[in-house]
């Protein structure tokens, strides 16, 4: 029972930012446990993105560690991090617009070539819109169509652990649902996933639990449904709630 204890990606107090002596992030703390699907909401320029890329390594930790399974892995490179099983989608420029989009994926497994055509068999299955476009150049794509396929590059190396970037952003409604059905269904195979959302109430939906950042720390913490209502939670950071009922009632 011990090792179901143990977090399978946890950042424990990170104390990070991108300029000396500016820190975003403030002493903050999220854990994703054996099979979790994880949602991290909060405001605008919270530190929600640099979260995720200081848990990649792409920015420096300066106190507090990133741990994965009990290893520390703070700071280290993101190639090796892909190497251990991270799999990290991030919120702009994340494919390349000039090769195809089966090139992007061929670039998502070029450590492991042999594995190639079983993964692009996998991920034709899981995105049936990509495999219509495979040879048309990523460039082309829309903002949530590259997010697609950002996606699927990085689950060509099996990734046990997958950190996504507003994966619905730029998506129509129905879109957003599949993808977050999608992300459902990859983490339901034993892909622990860390989710930053800008669709908060969706989001805590979803995902086993939540946390709500604020001024770069993790500010409140729970199951999704005991976030979604928590007045204080309400109030504080979803309060795009009641505004996003409305709408999709009027979109009706
Ligand atoms: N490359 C960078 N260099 C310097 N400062 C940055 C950089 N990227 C982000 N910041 C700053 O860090 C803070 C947190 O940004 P971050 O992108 O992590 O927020 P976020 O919660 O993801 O916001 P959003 O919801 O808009 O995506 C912001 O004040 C932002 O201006
Ligand atoms: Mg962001």
């Amino acid at each position: 029972m011990s090792d179901q204890a143990e977090a399978v990606i946890e950042a424990r107090e990170v104390v990070a930012g991108y300029l000396p002596g500016v820190n975003i992030l403030n002493g903050c703390s999220v854990a994703a446990y054996p099979g979790e699907m994880i949602g991290i909401i909060g405001p605008n320029g919270a530190g929600k993105s640099t979260l995720l890329k200081a848990m990649f390594g792409l920015v420096k930790v300066h106190s507090g560690s990133v741990i994965m399974r009990g290893e520390e892995i703070t700071n280290l490179r993101a190639n090796r991090l892909v190497e251990m099983g991270v799999g990290f989608v991030p919120q702009n420029n994340n494919v390349f617009p000039t090769l195809s989009i089966e090139e992007n994926l061929r670039m998502g497994l070029f450590m492991r070539p042999k594995k190639l055509p079983e993964r692009l068999a996998a991920m034709w299955d899981l995105f049936p819109v990509l495999h219509e476009r495979r040879n048309q150049r990523a460039g082309a794509l829309s903002g949530g169509e590259r997010q697609s396929l950002a996606m699927a590059r990085a689950l060509m190396m099996e990734p046990s652990v997958l950190l996504l970037d507003e994966p619905s952003a730029g998506l129509s409604p129905v879109r957003q649902d599949e993808t977050f059905l999608r992300t459902r269904r990859i983490n339901k195979t034993g892909v622990c996933v860390v989710m930053v959302e800008q669709n908060a109430r969706r989001c805590l939906q979803i995902c086993d639990r939540g946390y709500v950042l604020d001024q770069g720390k993790d500010a409140h913490t729970g199951t999704g449904r005991e976030l979604a209502n928590d007045p204080k939670v309400i109030q504080l950071y979803l309060g795009t709630l009641a505004t996003d009922v409305e709408a999709e009632k009027g979109a009706h």
